[in-house]
């Protein structure tokens, strides 16, 4: 191959491989048995000639490594994930780095995950496996492990962008709960969806569900019985989540990440989580993967996975095709095929920003 281009994690599928073998290009992947690649790791990856490189979020792509893949005659980089608050897009633009992300295939995929934590955290069903595990279950009884019903209840969505809206929408027809949501962009589309699925419950006799797009997140937080976290993380979204924002939640909410832990100050959560027993959550995600802050692994109303929101085959495999995409594309010469400033395709063309 004339092209020479870097993995820096084996990724799941062949797909990804043969279309950037079939297009000249020579792919190398990274065997380092170390999770976490360091910025010198990826340095050394780089080398004297590298012309594009497949990322992973848990990866510091900033200046050191955008200036020196630059040197190597690169001019490509993808992140295998939607989120890119692990790239610095304008260092990648001053080196002349394209940047890819790969969204769209893991939007159904994270939503479904989304929507498992939420009935886990409700059903409290990790509390309740541990208890039969640990042989604590000597019969049915009317107070054992009552979570709550969603029917009937709001599902808060913050952040309506594909994911967020894909959730709103599971929720919703699976389990007939009204929306409310905050975004800075009017998410039509869902509103429409939501108006239409009330039409339909009401021509059933059923009780119709509702949408309110929120003025401001406090009335989502305020309003919602299960919240969930949507947005990407920057300067804006962090510690969106923080003590006084929870202290205005439901006693009784339950509360989903599946964006970035940095979204939600961690320390605040589990200090909530221990005054308020009947608040319940469900992280994928965490401030400073892969560790937990103190507390939070003791608390039973807390259910927590290691970032697996986009793990299914189907999507894995997708992304890693969309990531070789995005580099095969910029070295033949055609504009990145995924980047993080294209405008969003979910937003519908006559999406207005809020009041
Ligand atoms: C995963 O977290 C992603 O951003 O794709
Ligand atoms: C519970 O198992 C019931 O039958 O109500």
């Amino acid at each position: 191959g004339r092209y020479r281009v870097i993995s820096t994690k084996p990724m799941p599928g062949t797909r990804w491989i043969k279309l950037l073998t079939d297009q000249d290009c020579r792919v190398e992947i990274c065997t380092e048995k170390k999770t976490i690649l360091s910025v010198e790791d990826i340095l050394a990856l780089i080398g004297t000639k590298c012309d594009g490189v497949i990322g992973q979020l848990t990866e510091d792509w900033g200046d050191v490594l955008f200036s020196a893949l630059k040197r190597a005659g690169g001019t490509a980089f993808s992140n295998m994930a939607v989120g890119y608050n692990n790239v610095d897009v304008d260092a990648a633009t001053k080196n002349g780095i394209a940047v890819g992300n790969t969204p769209g295939v893991l939007t159904e995929t994270t939503a479904e995950l989304a929507a498992s934590l939420s009935l886990a955290a409700a059903r409290r069903i990790v509390e309740a496996d541990q208890f039969m595990r640990a042989g604590l279950y000597d019969g049915w009884l009317p107070h054992l492990f009552v979570g709550n019903l969603l029917k009937g209840q709001t599902v808060g969505v913050i952040g309506a962008g594909r994911i967020g809206s894909a959730y709103a929408r599971m929720m919703i027809e699976g389990f007939k709960m009204n929306l409310i949501y905050y975004d800075l962009y009017q998410s039509t589309r869902l509103e429409k969806f939501v108006t239409a699925y009330g039409q339909f419950l009401k021509a059933n006799g059923e009780q119709p569900v509702t949408w309110k797009r929120a003025a401001t997140m406090e009335d989502v937080l305020r309003e919602a019985d299960v919240i969930s976290l949507h947005p990407i993380l920057d300067k804006t979204t962090y510690h969106l989540i923080n003590k006084e924002r929870l202290a205005i939640m439901k006693k009784e909410a339950v509360l989903v990440n599946c964006s970035r832990g940095p979204v939600v100050h961690e320390v605040d959560l589990v200090e909530h989580l221990r005054a308020n027993p009947m608040f319940r959550v469900g992280l994928d995600v965490f401030e400073d993967e892969p560790y937990m802050k103190p507390g939070l692994a003791e608390m039973k109303n807390a259910v927590v996975v290691p970032h697996i929101a986009s793990a299914s085959k189907w999507t894995r495999e997708g992304m890693a095709t969309l990531a070789a995409l995005n580099v095969l594309g910029k070295i033949k010469g055609y504009p990145i095929w995924h980047n993080p400033n294209q405008v969003e395709p979910f937003l519908d063309e006559n999406s207005v920003p809020p009041p």
